[in-house]
């Protein structure tokens, strides 16, 4: 089983990592850790070089704390850094690509509102995802 685990570093993606490491552990899934550096369209051109080395970073930062977890218990995993403007039709594609079985996904991420029961990128992913989604909360 191929699974999917697009994380933003925030607590809810945290606990998807968790879930597709269980997956890992007790059935062998493959996973892979995806991270999108997004924009805002509008600015794309014009971004300071600067700025968009800092979304990277942040990007990259996700996946070293996802993969983390996988190495503390020896496990394999994949990671896939990607730039772009919107980070649910980035996930949509790579999981269509790659031919995906899963996708887990946290409910929230790092724009959470507190009343929020289910963030954008989550709520695209579920609507038009070719394969199951598992959503963490
Ligand atoms: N830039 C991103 N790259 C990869 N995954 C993301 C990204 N943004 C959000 N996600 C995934 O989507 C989940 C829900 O986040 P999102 O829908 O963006 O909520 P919010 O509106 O609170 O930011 C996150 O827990 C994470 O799994
Ligand atoms: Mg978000």
């Amino acid at each position: 089983m191929k699974v999917l685990v697009p994380t933003d570093g925030s607590e809810h993606s945290m606990k998807a990592v968790q879930q597709a490491l269980e997956l890992a552990e007790k059935q062998g899934a493959q996973v892979t850790l995806m991270s999108v550096a997004y924009y805002v369209a509008d600015y794309l051109e014009e971004m300071p070089p600067n700025i968009r080395e800092k979304l990277e970073d942040e990007a990259k930062g996700a996946l070293k704390k996802g993969k983390a977890l996988f190495e503390a218990k020896n496990l394999p995993v994949e990671t896939v850094l990607v730039s772009g403007l919107v980070p649910a039709n980035l996930i949509l594609q790579k999981a269509q690509e790659g031919k995906f079985d899963r996708i887990v996904i946290g409910s929230t991420g790092q724009n959470a509102l507190d009343k929020i029961v289910m963030g954008s990128t989550a709520t695209k992913v579920v609507a038009h995802a070719p394969c199951e989604v598992t959503v963490v909360r």
